[in-house]
């Protein structure tokens, strides 16, 4: 029997979305916002546009790009540019987890659009990204959160394309080295890598994306919330810390006092090793695991934010997969209660397994105090089957 582990995370919070907080914050980090101030007022803008400032100088963001906050966290961001600025010629459509999926369903059954080729592949795996066609617009997902499966690099992005390439990052950013040159609209929100909270997302706009929303305009009908033009021109002002609707002013401060946080560490650079180590960590424990593997089959396809397991022992072979899934929610809920992880269950339409964050904000002695539970609770939760 694999003993009780006798040391615990002293940070449970292992979700992948709202993410832990970073090492050491408190309410006390949000004792200098602005509430009960007017977000249009200067030094309310002035806030809200330092979080733009200082996301681009971490993230090496080019100087021609817009970056500006939007409301609805990364669905807002995302639907924003979607319903902005597709149709405008063919596209193309990656889906490998539940998240791309969703954008694919916008795509085909909400904008109805006629000329759309789906390149999809299972959990697990990425498809064939030399069929994407550059001369179209690619809609993506950087990093696949509900399988943990990242695009490796962007070597298959064409530098001359003519399409758009628009890339929801929300958790790769901060944490994987994003190709600017090779991406047209990127988008996240700050209640992945960083720690923020939710409701709140960013979109970044190459000078070709402008080119295209002040170029073309959808025969469908845009909500307020989605307008990013006025009159024919990009709407500057949401560039330049006037948002469309009223942002939290908490939210604006805990979102500044993560990327100062970023910055003390010394930046993007200290920030992808904090999350390769954390990979790295859970890799070391899988290499020696009969009972769990990654998700993600192709090693360099391996998220170092969402990581994703899968369910491999021996015991399960001949088992349905309700009695396995069983078993994994009883893995998750006995570390729940012992207060040593939260959240740790795979995504919902993802297979049965276990889905650890391995963002910036968790501490990778932590993972690896967790890891020794997990094969405590995997035994128990197995045992209590038979
Ligand atoms: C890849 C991806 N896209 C979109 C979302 C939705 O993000 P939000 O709830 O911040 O809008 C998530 C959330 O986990 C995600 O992982």
């Amino acid at each position: 029997m694999t003993d009780r582990p006798e040391s615990r995370p002293r940070c449970p919070h292992f979700s992948s979305g709202p993410c832990a907080k970073r090492p050491g914050w408190s309410p006390d980090a949000l004792e200098a916002a602005l509430v009960g101030r007017s977000h249009r007022a200067g030094p309310a803008k002035a806030r809200i546009q330092e979080v733009s400032d200082r996301s681009r100088a971490i993230l090496g963001i080019p100087s021609d790009w817009k970056l500006g906050l939007l409301p609805a966290s990364d669905t807002g961001a995302v639907e924003a540019i979607l319903w902005s600025v597709l149709g405008a010629r063919g596209v193309d459509l990656l889906a490998w987890e539940s998240f791309g999926a969703g954008w694919v369903s916008d795509a085909v059954k909400q904008l109805r659009l006629d000329d759309h080729r789906v390149l999809e592949a299972d959990y697990g795996e990425l498809p064939d990204l030399a069929a994407v066609d550059f001369e179209r617009d690619v809609v993506f997902t950087w990093n696949g959160t509900t399988s943990g499966v990242r695009v490796p690099n962007a070597d298959w992005i064409a530098s001359d394309r003519l399409g758009l390439t628009i890339c929801d990052a929300t958790s790769a950013v901060f944490a994987m080295p994003l190709v600017w040159e090779k991406l047209d609209v990127v988008t996240w929100s700050w209640q992945k890598v960083l720690g923020g909270e939710a409701a709140h997302g960013m979109l970044a706009l190459s000078p070709r994306a402008v080119e295209r929303l002040e170029s073309y305009e959808p025969p469908w009908p845009l909500p307020k919330i989605f307008r990013l033009t006025k009159g024919g021109k990009l709407n500057a002002g949401i560039f330049e810390g006037s948002t469309i609707n009223t942002p939290s002013m908490l939210c604006v401060e805990d979102a500044l006092d993560a990327l100062r946080w970023a910055d003390s560490l010394g930046g993007l650079p200290a920030l992808i090793e904090r999350c390769e180590r954390n990979l790295a960590a859970v890799a070391r424990w899988v290499e020696a695991s009969a009972w769990a593997d990654f998700l993600a089959r192709v090693p360099e396809t391996r998220s170092c934010t969402s990581i994703c397991l899968r369910i491999v022992d021996a015991w399960a072979d001949g088992r349905s997969g309700a009695e396995v899934a069983a078993a994994v929610k009883r893995v998750v809920r006995a570390l729940d209660a012992e207060g040593v992880a939260y959240d740790i269950g795979s995504y919902r339409d993802a297979p049965a397994g276990l889905r650890l964050w391995g963002g910036a904000t968790v501490e990778t002695t932590d993972l690896e105090a967790l890891l020794p539970w997990l094969d405590w609770a995997w035994e128990e939760a197995r045992a209590g089957a038979d």
